[in-house]
């Protein structure tokens, strides 16, 4: 399945949404949508694994999230938990590099330690690059950031001191975001690496979010054509910023007459 079509998308981000809606549509408590919707999330991941991307960021727990139902908080730190020991063996033998981003000082110190030691065992994996993103909040992602440059001693900073400070900077930029459930926001997620993404929503509701849904939109995507602020298509920010410098070199060396 690998490399069916060349995309260039490295990068995917998902905000997993409409876990309780498609619950309450069957009569069921919401937690029961959660529970439904974490089933799926190994598919997904395999799914990005045959679809050969660097990188896969999913939304299991934003800042805003601690303000639900105490069970409700419960069920997702133990849907988490369950991932963890059912997927870890899977995500060493396929070479996958886990990371959880975001606060995750409040989780049961059983759970904190699973991530840990995962995060630790994946260090240098070179497949996959696999985030929950659990406690997060993409402000406080970029004010962490520039924090630890301040606490460094730095007084002026550039793009690049603040991506390579953020919580998982070798996932780098998101080239696609998906957000599902049908709403169209993007919920204080990636807000740094989201700058120059591709935006997809689907009014799909997580639980019922499949592969095949996962690879048309990629599919669909890869075919619009990215321009990063140019006037034709180009494949990468950096191809972009490229031809960005050659044209202010020559026009410092050649300024334009005016008349
Ligand atoms: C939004 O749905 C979804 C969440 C707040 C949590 C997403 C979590 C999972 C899919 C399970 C986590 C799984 C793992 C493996 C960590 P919502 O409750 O806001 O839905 P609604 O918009 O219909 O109310």
């Amino acid at each position: 399945m690998k490399g069916e079509i060349d995309h260039k998308i490295k990068h995917v981000a998902i905000i997993m949404d409409g876990n309780g809606r498609w619950a309450q549509g069957r009569c069921r408590p919401r937690v029961w949508g959660h529970v439904r919707g974490s089933s799926i999330v190994s598919e997904i991941v395999e799914e990005a694994e045959d679809l050969g991307l660097n990188a896969l960021t999913l939304y299991a727990f934003s800042t805003e999230n601690w303000s639900r139902p105490p069970r409700e908080v419960m069920t997702l730190f133990t849907l988490l938990r369950k991932f963890l020991l059912k997927e870890r063996a899977r995500i060493i033998k396929n070479k996958i590099r886990f990371k959880v981003i975001g606060d995750i000082t409040s989780l049961p110190k059983a759970t904190i330690d699973l991530i840990e030691d995962l995060e630790e065992t994946t260090r240098d994996h070179q497949g996959l690059k696999l985030s929950f993103a659990f406690g997060y909040g993409g402000r406080s992602e970029i004010i962490n950031s520039v924090n630890k440059l301040l606490k460094s001693g730095k007084t002026e900073i550039t793009e690049e001191d603040l991506q390579s400070n953020l919580f998982f900077p070798e996932a780098g930029d998101v080239d696609l975001l998906i957000r599902t459930g049908g709403d169209k926001r993007v919920s204080n997620f990636l807000l740094w690496q989201i700058a120059y993404a591709e935006l997809s929503f689907t009014s799909t509701k997580w639980p019922d979010f499949t592969r095949e849904e996962f690879r048309g939109i990629l599919y669909q995507v890869a075919g619009r054509e990215r321009r990063f602020g140019q006037i034709q298509s180009v494949d990468s920010l950096a191809e972009s910023h490229k031809m960005a410098r050659v044209n202010r070199d020559y026009i410092d060396k050649c300024p334009p007459q005016v008349q």
